[in-house]
């Protein structure tokens, strides 16, 4: 057997070693090494009636043979092919020293985003849909629509921006307006929330910005009131700031709702013990509320006889501040890194 191994391993290298093309190669490949009829597996088969010292012996000079035919074979397919080993071998080196790809960066949410995401799932989850309206709306629909005509004081409460040449055209100075389009579109009953961009003409400081998020909701349908506004706000207020917040509310005039609301929640700093957020006081206002003003039922087509409702209007923005204890207004919007990537 180990004549015959030897004598296999010298036709085979000097085949291969006279091999004329790469076919030529391929051919000796399966005439020696071939899994089922090659030569030397043949020979090993024959491995079996061996006894068991001369089974081992053999056994290792037979995988030597294999190796070395091998090893030839590709020595021999790289010399065809115009390729020095030594090539070939630099050729398949890795370089563990090279530095790996750095992480492709991923981007994430502002803390505004996160809020509004959060509350629009709560909302969603006590049957709300999410509504949307015109950031740049028609006077009509926010103000007289929502129970602010023409020559109102209450038009003072809210400047804007207006277009120049447009008269009749304002950029939306909240999200009310959009209470009105949702009751004309769908009618009663209805729940739903806006979260949207608004405008005011507004010396900014600390607590006052140009452009800012506000979150509506509104309710509408069959013996609706008060204390379901009072439950739904208290489900917010919880939601977002621990499940022992206080809701107070206070008397408050709104023209589109009667009675109006200003709405407070328990410092979630000092947890209603009176400190620097809440100016002593204990109570942080989030939001105005109340009962859907009749005027503005019956403009979005609603018979007030039949129907009745709350309505709730926050600035998101406020809420984010609170969350997360940002006391500056103006950085939510100031697209500084080092701000928003704390986030
Ligand atoms: N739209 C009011 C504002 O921007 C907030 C508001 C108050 C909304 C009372 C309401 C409400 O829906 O009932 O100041």
């Amino acid at each position: 057997m180990l004549a015959d191994l030897k004598k296999l391993k010298d036709e085979a290298l000097t085949a291969i070693n006279a091999a004329a093309d790469v076919l030529n190669l391929e051919e000796l490949e399966n005439r020696f090494l071939g899994r089922k009829s090659g030569e030397i597996t043949n020979l090993m088969k024959g491995l079996k009636e061996l006894a068991v010292d001369a089974k081992r012996e053999a056994g290792a000079v037979a995988n030597e043979v294999k190796t070395a035919v091998a090893e030839a074979l590709a020595t021999k397919r790289n010399e065809l092919a115009g390729v020095s080993q030594s090539e070939a071998l630099s050729a398949e080196k890795l370089d563990i020293t090279q530095s790996y790809l750095p992480p492709v960066e991923q981007g994430h949410y502002h803390p505004s985003t996160l809020v509004q995401t959060d509350l629009e799932d709560l909302f969603l989850s006590m049957g709300f849909v999410v509504l949307d309206g015109p950031e740049l709306e028609s006077d009509y629909y926010n103000f007289t629509a929502v129970n602010v005509p023409p020559e109102h004081p209450a038009r003072d409460m809210q400047d804007t921006f207006y277009i120049k040449n447009h008269s009749g055209w304002v950029m939306r100075t909240h999200t009310s307006p959009v209470q009105v389009r949702a009751m004309q579109k769908y009618g009663a009953p209805l729940r739903g929330i806006v979260p949207g961009k608004c405008f005011r003409n507004e010396a900014t400081d600390a607590r006052h910005e140009h452009t800012l998020y506000q979150l509506e909701g509104i309710v509408v349908d069959k013996n609706i009131n008060f204390s379901h506004l009072k439950g739904v706000l208290e489900a917010m207020a919880r939601h977002l700031y621990g499940a022992n917040t206080q809701v107070r509310l206070r008397p408050k005039f709104y023209p589109f709702v009667e009675p109006g609301v200003n709405g407070e929640v328990t410092c979630f700093l000092c947890a209603g013990q009176g400190c620097r957020v809440c100016k002593k006081s204990g109570w942080l206002e989030i939001l105005g509320a109340g009962m859907i003003h009749p005027n503005v039922l019956r403009e979005g087509g609603i018979d007030p006889k039949i129907y009745s409702g709350f309505a709730f209007g926050c600035g998101l923005d406020r809420l984010t501040m609170l969350k997360y204890g940002i006391d500056e207004i103006r950085v939510l919007k100031a697209g500084d890194l080092r701000f928003v990537n704390q986030f």
